[in-house]
């Protein structure tokens, strides 16, 4: 992995310090955004990497009244993409996992920061239904949730990411070192 170097003025030793970015990982619910983020901050972490992760359901349990209508995700995803620059700014590498469904509140997370690498978890919306590992699909389909993303609420897939991880038929850890080759081409 890259490093940035620069010497400190008062004693002149170089001091090796990494560069900070942001591993902004997209996708519908049940996608494995944030099973990948996880392991993705932990092999960082046992790596002596600087790194936090930023999740949607830990913060929205957190900020338990941010909602679901496009203006509050967007909002949210503000914040979130404000707290990501903040922490890039200081070398740590942040793994953010949210739906994050529209192109416009990522385009801005993406002006917010300095290096903002964007990972389309391209898991299609009949395997997300049918992982439904939180029960949340079933209650879509039931009208028990309103806007749940990809049954009645948008999801604009990226365009241009700088990564795509197709999920289906691959285990986590083969998602996870696809990722990991890809950062290490990276100056992250
Ligand atoms: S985002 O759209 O604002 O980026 P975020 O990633 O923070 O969403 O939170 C998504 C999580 O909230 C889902 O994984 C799911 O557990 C939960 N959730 C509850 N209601 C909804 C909903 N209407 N649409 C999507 N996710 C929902």
């Amino acid at each position: 992995m890259s490093e940035v170097q620069f010497k400190n003025k008062e004693n002149n030793m170089q001091i090796n310090s990494k560069k900070g970015c942001v591993l902004w990982l997209t996708g519908l619910s049940g996608a494995g955004k944030s099973t990948l983020a996880e392991k993705l901050y932990d092999y960082l972490i046992e790596n002596g990497q600087k790194a936090e992760h930023l999740d949607g359901d830990n913060v929205r349990s957190i900020f338990p009244k941010t909602g679901f209508s496009k203006e509050e995700r967007n909002n949210h995803i503000k914040i979130m993409g404000y707290i990501a620059s903040r922490l890039e700014n200081h070398g740590v590498t942040v793994i953010a996992s949210f739906i994050s469904p529209y192109k416009e509140s990522r385009e801005l997370v993406r002006q917010m920061c300095s290096d903002f690498l964007e990972i389309y978890v391209a898991t299609s919306l009949e395997e997300c239904e049918k992982r439904d590992v939180k029960g949340l699909y079933k209650k879509a389909r039931a009208n028990e949730i309103k806007n749940f993303t990809g049954i009645d609420d948008p999801y604009e897939k990226p365009e241009n990411p700088e990564l795509i991880i197709y999920t289906e038929n691959k285990t986590v850890d083969e998602s996870l070192n696809e990722i990991i080759s890809f950062i290490d081409t990276r100056s992250c």
